[in-house]
């Protein structure tokens, strides 16, 4: 069976992302029926790229992380600290496929505790399937670029969110911001391979800055609550005052 391979002719897509590997790991997608079509490239992020595909005419979002180009140091830190993947080996491209399989495994933990996130479909190597989150062929705008009617109902939200992920899913996001959020008929939460375990070493830390990137994006649009005292009410524990 054939594939299309829309928009990504340019030569720097085609070598950056559609490697032997990247091919193989495609059409054998096709062959399972997962994938009948890819369409346009929707973002080319820093390990990374998302294209828009469909499947059985339905729109899925299809991303690929490089196998070339991703930055291997700071992945690593993320598996190493997490038991669910400590026997990971460390040679590049296992790293960047368990890197995919955790970020399938924390759709799924998050979407199980009741919280918007695309729906993990599958995933091959460094190919993960997901739910298109948007409209059409357009996905909804990263929360920085989308127009809110209701600042203060969005930002609680996304509080809760963070709680019932830390509480219920017992992850941390630890890239939370306004990009990693898609906003249309509610927030989305997206990008969630660096998610990590709260008994990850550095799982509190990560929380205290998701936190602190969402308060600083709604001070200005909305009333938000201390850092500390969501970092509380999240957690139990007290925090000094800065
Ligand atoms: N399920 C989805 N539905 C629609 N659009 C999506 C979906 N997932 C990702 N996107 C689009 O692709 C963009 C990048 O996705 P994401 O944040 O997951 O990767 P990334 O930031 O490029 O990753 P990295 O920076 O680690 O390379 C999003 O801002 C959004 O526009
Ligand atoms: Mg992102």
């Amino acid at each position: 069976m054939g594939i299309r391979i829309r928009d990504a002719d340019q030569l720097k897509v085609r070598e950056d992302v559609f490697d032997e590997v990247t091919l193989l790991a495609l059409y054998k997608l096709v062959h399972k029926k997962w994938l009948s079509a890819i369409g346009g490239s929707i973002s080319t992020g820093k390990e990374a790229n998302v294209f828009y595909g469909e499947r059985d005419a339905v729109g899925i979002a299809i991303k690929i992380y490089r196998i070339r180009t991703a930055n291997f140091t700071t992945m690593s830190s993320y598996i190493t600290g997490d038991r669910r993947f400590s026997h990971v080996k460390k040679a590049k491209k296992e790293l960047i496929f368990a890197w995919t399989r955790k970020e399938f495994s924390n759709l799924v933990r998050a979407r199980d505790a009741g919280i918007a996130v695309p729906e993990p479909l599958v995933w091959d190597r460094n190919i993960l399937i997901m739910s298109f989150i948007g409209e059409g062929e357009c996905p909804y705008p990263q929360l920085r670029n989308a127009e809110m009617e209701d600042p203060q109902d969005i930002y609680s939200r996304i509080v809760k969110c963070i709680d019932i992920l830390y509480n219920k899913a017992e992850l941390v996001h630890a890239d939370l911001s306004e990009f990693n959020i898609l906003y249309g008929d509610q927030p989305y939460l997206i990008d969630m391979g660096q998610s990590v375990t709260r008994d990850h070493p550095r799982a509190l830390p990560f929380l205290m800055r998701d936190i602190k990137n969402i308060n600083r994006f709604f001070k200005n649009r909305c009333e938000v609550q201390k850092d500390t005292e969501i970092f509380h009410a999240v957690t139990g524990l007290k925090v000094a005052e800065p």
